[in-house]
């Protein structure tokens, strides 16, 4: 399932519209329900609308009604380079899996490769998160 979930990532990733940056970068996020839903990184001229990866596939997958995430596989590198590093998600992309983390965590692989990763649960990477809870 790792395997398939990173591949996801890497198949996504050619989709990346990334101009600006030139760093591209694909997620793959696996649901509750056993479904994968993908994402790209989404640029834009005035660079502040440009959507990441990690949340084009929460944003493609809660508009088709999934909301409970177990896993998300991350991998991003520049253009036309193969993952020479690990790509950790932005801080708003950790905020929103937050939301929608099932049972309360979910796992996070950032990989260069299917056989090149590492794991970290969302809590770890986003230890004392503000989130609906706090707002009861
Ligand atoms: N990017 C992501 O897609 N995910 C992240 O977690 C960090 C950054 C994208 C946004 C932008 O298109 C490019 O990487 C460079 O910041």
């Amino acid at each position: 399932m790792k395997r398939t979930l990173i591949q996801m990532a890497l198949n996504a990733r050619e989709s990346a519209y990334a101009p600006y940056s030139h760093y591209q970068v694909g997620a793959a996020l696996f649901t509750d329900d056993g479904e994968i839903v993908t994402g790209c990184n989404v640029e834009n001229a005035t660079y502040g609308a440009t959507c990441c990866a990690e949340r084009t596939a929460v944003f493609k997958a809660v508009s088709e009604g999934k909301k409970h995430f177990q896993s998300i596989a991350i991998v991003g590198g520049m253009e036309g380079r193969e993952p020479e590093d690990y790509a950790y998600p932005c801080g708003i992309c950790r905020q929103v899996l937050s939301e929608f983390a099932a049972r309360d965590d979910l796992t996070v692989i950032v990989a260069k490769s299917c056989d090149d990763y590492k794991e970290y649960s969302l809590s770890e990477l986003l230890p004392c998160s503000f989130g609906g809870d706090s707002i009861k």
